[in-house]
């Protein structure tokens, strides 16, 4: 493959510090919101967000993913169906009662009117191997998904919206009712959008740094 200089801005060392700390600020007021305004946003910093997720290293660059942005209210109201379905089965027999005790504290049940309520939901699909005739492998396909998204999180949180990361389960619904093709399977499910006017949010702690993070 061939090669280019690679474009480097140098920062100033007491600047990078005030872009860590003004950055560690914009994400600190990151919640995931489960009640969304039907307000809607435009399009484009939806766009937008997914081309900085794009943006994001993967293995092999082989950038195993696609993002279906869904804003029809029929497959919002199709989806919303399917999520409750399995979502209902999840709470009332599939989830064990651990599980169910770490969830108390949301104040979460099988109902997802977010799903219906959010203007956009960004269904995010990870590629087991490449479309084609033959199968071509991706490489380390969970952690390069997962870091798109967090690309995407940020973005869209940085853009001024509010997110959940929703994994209804199992989600082969979503393979479905979007008509995706073989080598995709439903990874990361995304209701985008303003937050409601009384959105409430649990009051969480994040674990201490100390544990956290280690210098050696
Ligand atoms: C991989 C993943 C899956 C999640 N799935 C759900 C979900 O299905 N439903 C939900 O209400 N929240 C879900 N969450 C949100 C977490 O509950 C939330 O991130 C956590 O409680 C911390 O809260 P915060 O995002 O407001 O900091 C998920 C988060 C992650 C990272």
């Amino acid at each position: 493959m061939s090669m280019k200089k690679l474009l480097y801005k140098k920062i100033p060392q007491e600047e990078m510090l005030n872009r860590v700390n003004a950055y560690y600020d914009a994400m600190s007021s990151r919640r995931s919101i489960r009640d969304f305004s039907s307000k809607p946003v435009s399009i484009d910093i939806i766009t937008q967000s997914i081309k900085t997720a794009c943006g994001a290293p993967s293995g092999a660059n082989k950038q195993p993913w696609t993002f279906v942005v869904v804003k029809d209210d029929k497959l919002k109201k199709k989806i919303r169906q399917s999520a409750e379905k399995e979502e209902k089965e999840f709470y009332t027999h599939r989830a064990t009662q651990e599980w169910l005790d770490d969830l108390n504290q949301f104040n979460t049940n099988w109902q997802k009117p977010f799903l219906e309520t959010a203007p956009y939901l960004i269904v995010v699909f990870k590629q087991v191997f490449e479309k084609g005739e033959k199968r071509k492998k991706n490489y380390y396909v969970n952690e390069s998904v997962g870091i798109a998204i967090g690309f995407l999180l940020t973005a869209l949180h940085f853009a001024g919206l509010a997110t959940l990361t929703h994994t209804p389960s199992p989600m082969g619904f979503l393979e479905k009712i979007l008509k995706r093709p073989k080598n995709e399977r439903a990874y990361i499910m995304i209701p985008v959008g303003y937050p409601a006017e009384d959105a409430m949010v649990p009051n969480l702690k994040k674990k201490p740094y100390s544990e956290t993070i280690m210098i050696k």
